[in-house]
């Protein structure tokens, strides 16, 4: 944990940056991406989506009315976000796992305010341009907020920032679902708990199992020929073409997706629509790809109450207090470490 590079590229007394992402971020997409497309089920990670201009796609998508998990966790933090902070230690540090714009982090960040005045904000993600245009602006709003952008993978941003942080933390992931159950236990135990000290929090934004149609509707899996949402899924490939030389022909592949209702997840892929082939330079490897031949993107797991407890005890957490939207759609949980006995 404590040979993590920390670079500053900014200061001002409230609003700082460092960035994580080293030379070796690089070779970490190169390895990743060459990992993903050699293997029998192509893959490509979507945190690779990413960039400036993904983010911006995903805060366009965000503001669809169908897109129910933004909306519905925005109306639990408008509701709860007093009763959420009188939960936690005074003077708690909030730390946001891929924070994005942080649209729906102002609620909390209006109620800690209030409660303890001056605060620690610490939102990490990968998406480096964007974190820091939008920690730019927060600071602008908040002149009372103390502002710590790291620019990171959660892991390492996470494990760089544990040591460095002597106050009480409120730990806000608002997506755990990339993963399958178990595999989301094991991060819990692996990455999460061991930078939570008693006094610390875990804020856990869990998306609930619903009707297939609710949950299609809101990813777009039935239109095919939602441009918003292909540009989205296509734009890793823009991203790989642009890092690691690739010769991806983005129009050569189609978001493909839809509701697993038996897994309980959506599963979102790109198609080929030919027989093609792609060279990655920086990898000096070629990947061929067949006509209908699926790449996986991203999967989000769905969870209904037992899965949440479950999740809890596999990964040695207690849950303290859940919130609910109105239309119990969403889920805000509230989880402290189990004391060693
Ligand atoms: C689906 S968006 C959600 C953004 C915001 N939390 C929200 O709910 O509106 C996911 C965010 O996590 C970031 N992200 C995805 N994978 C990441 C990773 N492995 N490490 C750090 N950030 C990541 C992305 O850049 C993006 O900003």
């Amino acid at each position: 944990m404590t040979d993590v590079q920390i670079t500053e590229i900014k200061n001002s007394p409230s609003c700082r940056f460092i960035n994580l992402m080293d030379r070796n971020a690089s070779d970490t997409f190169a390895r990743e991406v060459g990992d993903g497309l050699a293997a029998p089920e192509k893959y490509i990670h979507s945190k690779y989506i990413y960039d400036a201009y993904g983010s911006e796609l995903f805060d366009q998508m965000a503001q669809e009315k169908n897109y129910y998990l933004v909306h519905a966790e925005m109306a639990i933090l408008t509701q709860f976000s007093a009763e959420i902070v009188s939960q936690l230690a005074d003077n708690t540090v909030l730390i946001e796992l891929g924070s994005g714009s942080a649209a729906k982090t102002r609620r909390l960040l209006d109620a800690l305010l209030h409660k303890q005045g001056a605060t620690l904000f610490c939102p990490i993600d990968i998406s480096g341009d964007f974190l820091q245009e939008n920690v730019r602006r927060l600071s602008a709003d908040y002149p009372d907020l103390n502002i710590l952008g790291i620019i990171a993978d959660f892991d390492s941003g996470l494990a760089g920032l544990a040591d460095h942080i002597r106050q009480p933390k409120l730990l806000l992931c608002s997506d755990i679902g990339y993963v399958d159950r178990v595999k989301a236990a094991s991060l819990l135990r692996e990455k999460i708990i061991p930078a939570l000290t008693p006094d610390d929090r875990l804020l856990l934004g869990i998306d609930l199992k619903k009707e297939a149609d609710l949950i299609n509707l809101a990813y777009r899996c039935t239109d095919k020929g939602d441009s918003l949402r292909h540009r989205f899924a296509t734009n890793v490939l823009h991203h790989i073409n642009r890092q690691l030389g690739g010769t991806f022909v983005p129009e050569n592949f189609q978001r493909h997706c839809f509701y697993n209702e038996d897994v309980g997840r959506v599963e979102i892929y790109l198609k080929s629509l030919r027989d093609q082939q792609v060279v990655i330079e920086d990898l000096g490897q070629t990947f061929s790809f067949k006509a209908g031949e699926l790449v996986r993107l991203h999967y989000s797991y769905k969870y209904d109450q037992d899965d949440i407890q479950q999740l809890a005890k596999s990964a040695g957490l207690q849950l303290t207090q859940q919130w609910f939207d109105d239309e119990r759609l969403y889920s805000l949980n509230l989880f402290s470490v189990l004391e060693a006995s």
